[in-house]
């Protein structure tokens, strides 16, 4: 049987199926931030602009952007690190009375659906591991990983070695309710458009430090959810980018 599951989504998803939101039914808003799990380490980062840049000329930027997988050993400092976890979700405010954030990327409906895990591999003053960006903090918490956590990450993004041998590989999770609270089964669209504009944040980002990325949606949902302790439900991976730098 052919499978249209596609096409189905593009009908559905239009605006004359969309049954009432659960913001037009009184529903609260939902948080703007995920619990942590127990056990997890918060570490304090130093602010997102602090990095010093030389004068960079914007549109050689973007010419120059490409895809790179091939990364050298160097670290990356905390400071490199904190400058690209704001470039692509930093909180510039909260507007309280909603709530709502404002951050360094569009969102639909400001409705930032979220939460940025790394694998961490050469990040100075860092231990390796699984961590998270706290962005209305600009914190980061190390989560509790089993020891074997790169090769499981590596092996459920289709075995790309580059997962392990990044500086940093970026997983973004989606915490759908955030999103479908006001925009239903579209809302789905919208996460999907909203995290394109975080991997172009991060490709011209690293592009500025002598880094390269390397976006991935080639991975496997269920092993990559698990190994996030994630549902794949209520919150799943939408996109994967790793990140190191480039041969000078
Ligand atoms: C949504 C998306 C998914 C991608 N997935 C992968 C991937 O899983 N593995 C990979 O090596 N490259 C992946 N890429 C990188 C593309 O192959 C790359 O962007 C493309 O070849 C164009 O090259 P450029 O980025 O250097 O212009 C992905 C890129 C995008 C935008």
């Amino acid at each position: 049987m052919e499978n249209i599951i596609g096409k189905q989504f593009m009908e559905m998803t239009k605006y004359k199926y969309l049954e009432p939101s659960l913001q037009s039914q009184g529903a609260p808003w939902p948080e703007l931030k995920s619990p942590l799990p127990e056990g997890a380490e918060v570490i304090d980062l130093p602010a997102g602009k602090s990095l010093k840049l030389d004068k960079l000329d914007f549109i050689n930027l973007v010419e120059k952007r490409e895809t790179f997988r091939s990364y050298t050993d160097e670290n990356l400092t905390l400071q490199e690190l904190a400058y690209l976890l704001w470039g692509t979700q930093g909180v510039k405010s909260i507007l309280t009375e909603k709530p709502v954030t404002k951050r360094t990327v569009p969102s639909a409906g400001s409705r930032h659906a979220f939460e940025t895990y790394m694998l961490i591999n050469r990040v100075e003053g860092l231990k390796p591991g699984l961590y998270r960006y706290l962005a209305l903090d600009h914190q980061l918490a190390r989560l509790p990983a089993p020891q074997d956590i790169w090769e499981v990450l590596t092996e459920a993004c289709q075995k790309q070695a580059h997962v392990k041998k990044s500086a940093v590989t970026f997983f973004w999770v989606a915490v759908q309710q955030r999103m479908t609270w006001r925009y239903c089964q579209r809302g789905y669209r919208y996460m999907y458009l909203d995290a394109g504009h975080v991997g172009q944040n991060l490709y011209l980002l690293a592009e500025a430090i002598g880094c390269g990325v390397c976006a991935i949606a080639a991975y496997d949902d269920d092993l990559v959810n698990a190994a996030l302790s994630v549902d794949g439900v209520e919150q799943f991976a939408i996109y994967i980018a790793t990140l190191g730098k480039r041969p000078k």
